[in-house]
């Protein structure tokens, strides 16, 4: 089966319904954030923190070209991978590219009490319009959208099933 790619900005639910879809699908869940992390052997905050922006999409770009060669995977990606067009041409190979989009307030919510690094600014909401208005032809590069701000997990499921089965997957 193509792997499940869930794209989409921070605090959309790419990482707490791929873990659900995985189940439900008896698929093996991975999420690139984690597997840089582990790579690196510390946390993002922090090679943000000592090594920079550009360090760490080299990382993500690493990871992505790896987890794009296998199969059978629902992969939850990190918001800023569809800053790479080489990441999207990658990941695209084997997989069917799923955005999960949410409103403002709705991702400052879901992400106020996690660790952030590009939203830790005094006016996060702010950054959030800012970065989600600069993204946004990134991210607009798959038919299928689930708009999740005001979805249950498990809807989200549902409809990212549905879209799987019309796909004939
Ligand atoms: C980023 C999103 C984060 C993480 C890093 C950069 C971004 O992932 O990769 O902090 O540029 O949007 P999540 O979308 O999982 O929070």
């Amino acid at each position: 089966m193509r792997n499940i790619v869930l794209i989409g900005f921070m605090g959309t639910g790419k990482s707490t319904v791929g873990q659900h879809l995985a189940e439900r699908l008896d698929l093996e869940f991975v999420d690139s954030d984690e597997v840089i992390e582990e790579r690196a052997s510390r946390e993002i905050s922090s090679i943000f923190a000592e090594y920079g922006e550009e360090y760490f999409r080299d990382l993500e770009a690493e990871v992505i070209r790896n987890l794009s060669q296998q199969q059978d995977l629902v992969i939850a990606t990190g918001g800023g991978v569809v800053l790479r067009q080489e990441n999207i041409e990658q990941l695209q190979k084997k997989g069917i590219i799923i955005l999960l989009t949410a409103e403002p307030e709705v991702i400052l919510n879901r992400v106020k009490d996690s660790n952030r690094p590009l939203l830790e600014v005094p006016e996060p909401l702010k950054k959030i319009k800012e970065m989600l208005a600069a993204r946004r032809e990134y991210y607009d590069i798959t038919e299928y959208k689930i708009d999740t701000s005001r979805l249950s997990v498990e809807e989200v499921v549902d409809e990212i099933g549905e879209i799987i089965s019309n796909e004939g997957g």
